[in-house]
């Protein structure tokens, strides 16, 4: 009895009527009063009490089944509903979606943006095709400064720039940094000024594993009365911890930038061996991860703000550089081929 049951209900399942007539023979054929169910429900007084509780409800289950189809099916020949069941295997395992994960540059980005946030500082854009002044002159960069040769930058031919026109208004290039975005901000506002400025920036370089002619940086202000250089290296200080956890070490070294005085190189304790030495940090136990310093009081005057009250300090670092320390990435090419293999080591760590 069973068996026939299965049998029936397989029958059953891919029945299709076309038309009201074909539903009809179905209903005689399974409903009718010399239908199936007729004798299936006779063959069942036969069988002995155990069994009768078994199947008792087995042969409900299936009466119940045969007159949802049959009801069904005559709602939607009435309702002139197509009654074909779409060709498709239901109990095929399905094709799995690919699922997408961020850069690794992306990664690091958010990271950084999510601890100068927590500090107050408030996220800025600039162009990345950038004129003179914003780039170099309003930095403080001499004339003669070598930053501005062909050699390191891409300049850009510029339809308004004309003989004898103001230079640095009319010369444009792609950004060498995003020191630009500090000028650009400071012009259109009064401080107190606490930003973070990420965005790409190009250099004139031979593309090689340790150079690239774009590569990121985020770049930091923060403008105000009496900002100090204590200041600067607490907030430093702090950045490295959140990031690269509790007892990292820092250090300063005196350095050199046109726009910055006193200026500085800010290390820390070599992220791979905790400081023993090794092949990232050169067996020094330090790595440079950033430039910073007071901004020079000439900076402020071009921008229109009084050095004499308002201080500041800023500071800018180049993402790929921060990421290769946190994932050991030895060639910079792979950042930008978006080689699937590589991506992929990154899709779990979604932040
Ligand atoms: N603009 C510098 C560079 O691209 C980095 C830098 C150094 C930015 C010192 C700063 C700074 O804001 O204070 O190498």
């Amino acid at each position: 009895m069973q068996s026939k049951i299965n049998q029936y209900t397989a029958e059953i399942a891919v029945f299709k009527p076309a038309t009201a007539n074909e539903l009809e023979v179905f209903r005689i054929r399974f409903l009718g009063t010399k239908g199936i169910l007729k004798d299936l429900f006779e063959d069942f007084k036969t069988v002995s009490i155990e069994e009768k509780k078994i199947f008792g409800k087995v042969l409900n289950e299936f009466k119940q089944y045969t007159e949802t189809v049959y009801n069904d099916f005559k709602a939607q020949l009435e309702s002139g509903e197509s009654t074909q069941k779409p060709d498709i295997d239901l109990t095929l395992p399905g094709i799995g979606l690919q699922t997408g994960g961020r850069h690794p540059l992306n990664l690091v980005r958010k990271e950084i943006i999510g601890i100068f946030k927590r500090l107050g500082f408030v996220l800025a854009e600039g162009p990345e095709i950038e004129d003179d002044w914003h780039n170099f002159s309003a930095l403080n960069f001499a004339e003669e400064h070598p930053a501005r040769d062909m050699q390191d930058t891409f300049f850009v031919a510029s339809p308004n720039s004309r003989v004898n026109d103001d230079k640095t208004k009319n010369t444009y290039a792609l950004r060498t940094h995003t020191s630009s975005v500090q000028v650009r901000l400071m012009e259109a506002g009064k401080p107190p000024f606490r930003a973070l400025m990420p965005g790409r920036v190009y250099r004139n370089e031979a593309i090689s594993a340790r150079a690239h002619c774009f590569f990121h940086q985020v770049e930091g202000l923060y403008v105000d009365e009496k900002v100090s250089f204590a200041d600067l290296k607490q907030t430093l200080y702090y950045f490295v911890q959140e990031l690269y956890g509790e007892g990292t070490k820092v250090r300063f070294r005196p350095s050199y930038f046109p726009f910055t005085e006193p200026s500085a190189e800010m290390d820390i304790s070599c992220t791979i061996c905790k400081g023993d030495g090794c092949q990232m940090c050169k067996q020094s136990g330090w790595v440079e991860i950033l430039g910073c310093g007071m901004i020079d009081p000439n900076v402020l005057e071009n921008v229109g703000i009084d050095s004499k009250k308002y201080s500041g300090f800023a500071f800018g670092m180049g993402i790929e550089r921060i990421t290769n320390l946190k994932y050991q990435i030895k060639d910079l090419r792979l950042f930008s081929e978006n080689d699937i293999r590589f991506l992929k080591q990154f899709q779990s760590e979604i932040i």
